[in-house]
């Protein structure tokens, strides 16, 4: 993911060009943060006052210039209007969000308002397209076949959430300006890797599992049965 979203600004911008980054749910920062450490001014918006308070307790470590280039905003990804100017960011990240929102186009509008022209928006959902497949490869047979034919989920946590479909989702990108220009499978192999699963002690092995992984997250048909997609659309 991290370097999926590295190579699309690579792609886009000129090296070294400090880029204005708004982190819509940015829970407790580690992207904002990775982004601020590479010199990006970075702004990240979080309606939970618990991630909030982790988020800042960690960019109060950090070296003076790297506080000075991250700011945090207490708010709802919604209301980005009521926060910032229209066309005043060059990123927009949304990770892990969509999941939450009820009604995720005009979340989606208001994020596309947000990116300057030729801005990229980064957005990663639960594939809606291939929800059964979890169940499927845990042996949940009545699980799989409940997941066929619905958006709706229950998480890790036990929440009750929504997936986003490819199809669905490419043409709110085109209706807001914002259109589709890459996308990613992520976590084709390791979906049902638990929580607290054990990363690969060798350097080796963790390298192998993050370049399988990263290969099938490019290559049809796996990146279409991951368990979540990363979609990157280009303010026109
Ligand atoms: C799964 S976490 C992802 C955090 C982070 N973006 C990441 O990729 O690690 C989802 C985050 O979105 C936040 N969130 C959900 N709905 C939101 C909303 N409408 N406005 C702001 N934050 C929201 C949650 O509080 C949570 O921190």
């Amino acid at each position: 993911m991290a370097r999926q979203v590295d190579e699309q600004i690579a792609a886009r911008f000129p090296v070294g060009q400090r880029l204005r980054v708004l982190d819509v749910g940015m829970g407790q920062g580690t992207q904002a943060l990775r982004l601020a450490r590479a010199g990006h001014e970075v702004t990240g918006i979080e309606r939970e006052p618990r991630l909030i308070a982790v988020a800042r307790e960690a960019l109060a470590a950090e070296p003076e210039g790297i506080r000075g280039r991250m700011r945090i905003v207490e708010g709802d990804g919604r209301d980005t209007g009521v926060h910032f100017l229209p066309g005043s960011f060059d990123v927009v990240l949304c990770h892990g969000v969509l999941m939450y929102v009820e009604e995720p186009d005009a979340l989606l509008a208001g994020l596309a308002r947000m990116l300057a022209p030729g801005g990229f928006l980064s957005l990663l959902v639960r594939n809606g397209d291939a929800l059964a497949m979890r169940a499927g490869l845990a042996g949940d047979w009545a699980g799989a076949l409940a997941a066929f034919d619905t958006t709706a989920y229950r998480n890790r946590l036990g929440l009750d959430v929504r997936a986003d479909r490819l199809d669905t989702l490419t043409d709110t990108l085109g209706g807001i300006g914002a259109p589709l220009h890459a996308w990613y499978g992520v976590r084709v192999f390791t979906d049902l890797a638990a929580d607290d699963a054990v990363v690969p002690e060798s350097r080796e092995a963790l390298e192998a599992l993050l370049a399988a992984e990263e290969r099938a997250g490019r290559t049809d048909p796996y990146r279409q049965v991951a368990a979540l997609l990363h979609l990157c659309g280009v303010r026109g």
